[in-house]
């Protein structure tokens, strides 16, 4: 493993930044009030650029995140996003001329934020990633050349598609499952005969003993189009002498278990020889880019790829397609495309252009100053000093199905740091972690969230589960820090739009939580799920009348709500609530107001 080194002063560390306390303690903060809770239908794009620069798992658009920022905090303020994968929190906020706090458990996700979000020189970006395509061109093109079948001239592989080759049980016959399986219609048949023995089959993973080049898709240069061709025998591409990670891939682990089950025991595995290759050069070439902010931003060209540079691209031969990595799991297909490295560096290279200016004109002069990227676990941000950050916007790690740290080794192996993941928050057998550790972690990191923010200011959750039982370790979390809920909204990200709650839940949707810091209990002792201080927050975060907010009859349903969400009896009915309200509020017309001259509930 050897260590990337990319300096980029104070503004990203791969481990803990020491510049954090004091970026939180230089922020300036506004009197705006924030009365009430966002509450808008919101449509995010995930056609920004910055959003399909590089793939990281369960991204948020920067366009569905700005909404909140510009509701919940000034221009200036500080915004924190203490699980911030890739940065998408950063780019919405700088975007806005907000001030932005990243942090991630890995290395490797602060890194992208970090790209994602410091001001790069857009000439200077293009000439050294131009450069970079220029020096691995000599060595590359060889790799991907071919034989065009029409006119026997020169041809450039786009991919070549490749198929398991599966050793029979019964005779011990290896067969390329390309050639029995295909189906004229370009699926694979579920069941079929070993071409020796006859015996009946299916694929199984324990039969594995290694994969073929099957197909190739061409670019003749002499301008025929032949598209498809049969692939010759594997390319024999020697090792270029240019370095490549070779870290282990360890048994037992909760995702990787199937890629290890199919032989792959090191990084180096998850690609072809070629395409490994091919990426060493050009992690070599990025690597010598003498300017540390260009060097990253080379380095990140490179990482920005390699997923579909390796051998878990799947191959659709019904669509003569390789389409994009399956987010948030890892495993080999039967048949897999290996895609020209040189093509895909190419394309990036404007992509990556693009995603810069895009954030060019929303930054001034000192935009670097704006943003500090940490490393470390959300559990422990004691750098960050109390009442200092304005707002909080995450997309928490999802619990059980999203193992966070297994699918960054394949990244985090080639720039030589690794997840510390003791603390990470994740259900995982490997990692000894049932869901109560997970809601520990949680409830921890959500402190530590509520002790940074300033009183009555907010933290905006996204999240997504199917299991109950994760999402009660996170409201617990929430509800044990001493937050607030406000509102709930859902985020549908098949149509990438924000769409208030409804009854019929969150199925298929990430469900937006806003809760607010309340103000500390100090020497009364009442408790979260006190009835008159969930009304006078409920008052306080409720739009000026005339609204439903303020009538009785709402202020019963969300007090009702607010119980049971604190897992308190419903102590009261609409009677009693009125007693209350008269006791404590005072009247206007049909709506409720707070009034400070009133008594306050007795401790
Ligand atoms: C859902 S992802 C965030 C993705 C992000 N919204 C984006 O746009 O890229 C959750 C992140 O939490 C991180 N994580 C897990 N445990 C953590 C911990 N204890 N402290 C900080 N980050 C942690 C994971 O590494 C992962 O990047
Ligand atoms: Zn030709
Ligand atoms: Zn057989």
């Amino acid at each position: 493993m050897t260590k990337v080194s990319i300096g980029l002063g104070p503004v990203w560390a791969p481990g803990k930044n020491e510049h954090l306390g004091a970026f939180a303690a230089a922020g300036t903060h506004s009197a705006k009030r924030i009365s009430a809770p966002f509450a808008r239908d919101v449509r995010g794009t995930k056609g920004s650029p910055a959003y399909r620069a590089h793939m990281y798992h369960t991204k948020v658009p920067p366009e569905a995140i700005a909404p909140y920022i510009e509701h919940y905090t000034a221009r200036g303020e500080t915004v924190l996003d203490p699980f911030c994968g890739s940065g998408m929190t950063g780019v919405a906020a700088l975007r806005l001329g907000r001030r932005a706090i990243l942090n991630d458990l890995s290395p490797f996700a602060t890194f992208l934020a970090c790209n994602q979000t410091l001001p790069v020189d857009l000439a200077d970006l293009r000439k050294t990633l131009r450069a970079i395509l220029g020096q691995v061109r000599p060595i590359l093109e060889p790799m991907y050349q071919s034989v065009c079948p029409h006119c026997d001239g020169p041809a450039t592989l786009k991919y070549a598609v490749w198929s398991d080759v599966l050793r029979c049980p019964e005779c011990d016959h290896k067969y390329v499952l390309w050639d029995v399986a295909m189906q004229d219609d370009g699926r694979l048949k579920q069941e079929y005969r070993c071409p020796a023995c006859r015996a009946e089959l299916r694929k199984k993973l324990k039969d594995r003993v290694g994969s073929e080049p099957v197909l190739e898709h061409l670019r003749c240069r002499g301008g025929c189009d032949p598209s498809e061709a049969p692939a010759g025998p594997v390319p024999d591409i020697a090792d270029n002498g240019f370095w490549y990670p070779t870290d282990p891939i360890p048994e037992g682990l909760d995702e990787l278990s199937r890629v290890h089950r199919s032989g792959i025991r090191t990084v180096d595995g998850l690609f072809t020889r070629r395409n490994r290759a091919a990426l060493a050069a050009l992690w070599d070439a990025a690597g010598r880019v003498e300017r540390p902010d260009l060097r990253a931003r080379s380095l990140f060209a490179v990482t920005a790829i390699m997923v579909r540079a390796s051998r878990l691209i799947k191959y659709l031969h019904t669509r003569r397609m390789a389409p994009g990595p399956i987010i948030g799991t890892m495993y080999l297909p039967s048949l897999s495309a290996e895609i020209n490295v040189l093509d895909m560096f190419s394309r990036r290279i404007s992509a990556l252009c693009r995603a810069a200016e895009d954030l060019r004109p929303h930054r001034g002069e000192e935009a670097a100053e704006d943003v500090c990227i940490t490393t470390q676990s959300a559990t422990d941000l004691s750098a960050i000093p109390d009442n200092s950050v304005d707002y909080v916007f995450t997309d928490p790690p999802f619990g059980h199905n999203i193992m966070y740290s297994e699918l960054n080794l394949l990244w985090e192996s080639w720039l030589g740091w690794r997840t510390d993941a003791s603390d990470e928050a994740v259900v995982s057998r490997s990692q000894g972690k049932d869901v109560s550790d997970y809601g520990g972690l949680m409830a921890a990191a959500f402190g530590e969230a509520r002790r940074v923010l300033r009183p009555g200011r907010w933290m905006t959750l996204v999240f997504h589960n199917t299991r109950a039982d994760v999402w009660n370790a996170i409201r617990r979390g929430v509800e044990s820090a001493g937050f607030q809920v406000e509102a709930v909204q859902t985020l549908d990200k098949s149509h990438e739009t924000f769409k208030q709650v409804s009854a019929d839940g969150a199925v298929g949707y990430d469900v937006v939580v806003n809760c607010r810091k309340t103000a500390p209990v100090g020497g009364r002792q009442i408790t979260f799920a006190d009835p008159v201080r969930i009304l006078e927050d409920l008052l306080d975060g409720a739009p000026d009348p005339p609204c439903k907010e303020r009538t009785a009859r709402y202020l019963h349903a969300r007090l009702t709500g607010e119980l049971v969400r604190a897992g308190q009896p419903v102590s009261l009915d609409y009677r009693e609530l009125l007693d209350l309200l008269e006791e404590h509020f005072t009247r206007h017309g049909k709506y409720w107001l707070r009034c400070p001259t009133k008594k306050q509930k007795p401790s």
